[in-house]
């Protein structure tokens, strides 16, 4: 007798697993699906000897990988800076539009002055774009309100994309991005505003992210912020080591976050602090492509140093405005040194492990949640060898179809 299962997919060219003991590709291999989980893993005549389904999709001439986990976006906001990206092309630098009110200011205003629902339609259709782009799984930031009533108004919308959308969604509140135009000469008041935020955005939101950089929070400010937010519960991440190297990664390791983001100025000893406190490096490489950094994430050293390296969009309106997993995946390899085997485990394993869900997603493995992506080309390597190209054919969130292409 058969086990009936909701969904089969056979003849899978290459299907790629990845395991905490490493990467490894089957060829002609299936997979059974059932309440949303992945239930048989194998050789497609043994999987198809044990179960049958009404669904079988066949995949033959496909490759299957994991459904792309973005651990560090920044989805909801009002409007765009096309202007700002005009800008930095005629030279001015981002640092210097932030000073001038500009940039995450120029956001902030916008997104103060939306209306709950439009944020929220501008939002979705932000995620659907994701989706389309193989995305499963990911995480929203607040932080272009930066007074209560805005922070609190992008906080109800990622929790409304929650319910919504069948992607996994975690929330950080990112009150403390930079301190509002309005708090300039008082800074020490917006961080205290912040700390009496805190407990009120606990049902709202899972971590607790500061931006400590040149012209955003110092390393007192962002001690203080997440005492508070460690003391109230919080999971802790933070923006670390952006446009300077002003400790962030050590401050991170400290506090034992589960991640620390960006690292593009971080030393060695930042990342043996992140090492020994098992904290998950998060680096963004379309941030600093798009920023034309000279300088981007020591990768290779990372790596070296054994750290689970994680990859994301940070899709934002200012400095990363793509939504496609697929793109950083492509920048890290190119531009970062990073081998297709690497970049594929940081962007779903390890990116599941920065956000503290590697028990449930991120890897094609059984009893973890039925996320996946099959690809228009043979093997998973074409993520990386056809360049700019769309190569997304279906997109599976806990065993349904969430997006195909015709
Ligand atoms: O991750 N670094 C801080 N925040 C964003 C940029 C936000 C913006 O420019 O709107 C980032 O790069
Ligand atoms: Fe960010």
């Amino acid at each position: 007798m058969k086990t009936r299962v909701k969904l089969l997919i056979k003849n899978i060219e290459e299907l790629a697993t990845l395991t905490a003991s490493g990467f490894r590709a089957l060829r002609n291999a299936a997979i059974a699906i059932d309440d949303g989980d992945f239930v048989g893993i194998g050789p497609t005549s043994m999987i198809m000897e044990r179960y049958s389904s009404d669904k079988i999709i066949d995949a033959s001439g496909h490759s299957v990988v994991p459904g792309f986990v973005d651990p560090h976006t920044h989805l909801v906001y009002a409007g765009c800076r096309h202007r700002e990206l005009v800008m930095r092309l005629q030279g001015k630098s981002y640092a210097d539009i932030l000073k001038e009110g500009g940039g995450i200011m120029d956001t902030v205003r916008k997104t103060r002055s939306a209306t709950e629902n439009d944020l929220y339609q501008e939002a979705l259709s932000r995620l659907k774009t994701m989706i389309m782009n193989g995305t499963t799984t990911l995480e929203i930031k607040s932080g272009y309100g930066l007074d209560y009533e805005t922070e609190t108004k992008m906080l109800k919308v990622i929790q409304r994309l929650k319910h919504d959308t069948p992607l996994d969604i975690v929330s950080t509140c990112l009150a403390a991005h930079v301190v509002p135009q309005e708090y300039r000469e008082r800074r020490d008041e917006y961080v205290k505003r912040v700390l009496e935020w805190l407990p009120k955005f606990k049902s709202l939101s899972d971590f607790v992210d500061v931006f400590m950089d040149v012209g955003a929070f110092d390393a007192d400010e962002t001690t203080e912020i997440l005492s508070h937010a460690r003391n109230l519960g919080y999971g802790i991440k933070l923006h670390a080591d952006e446009l300077a190297n002003t400790g962030g990664a050590k401050l991170a390791a400290k506090f034992s976050a589960i991640s620390a983001d960006h690292l593009t100025h971080t030393d060695i000893d930042g990342f043996m602090a992140l090492k020994n406190a098992g904290t998950v490096p998060v680096v963004l490489p379309a941030t600093s492509f798009f920023l034309k950094s000279e300088k981007h994430a020591n990768v290779r050293k990372m790596l070296e140093l054994g750290l689970p390296v994680a990859l994301a969009t940070d899709h934002n309106p200012g400095t990363s405005p793509t939504y496609s997993m697929v793109f950083v995946m492509q920048l890290a390899v190119f531009m970062l040194g990073m081998s297709p085997e690497e970049a594929l485990t940081s962007a779903t394993l390890n990116a599941a492990t920065a956000l503290g869900l590697q028990s449930r997603v991120g890897s094609i493995e059984l009893n973890k949640k039925a996320d996946l992506v099959i690809l228009d080309a043979h093997s998973f390597v074409h993520l990386f060898y056809e360049l700019a190209s769309p190569i997304i054919k279906t997109v599976i969130k806990e065993g349904k179809v969430i997006y195909t292409r015709n």
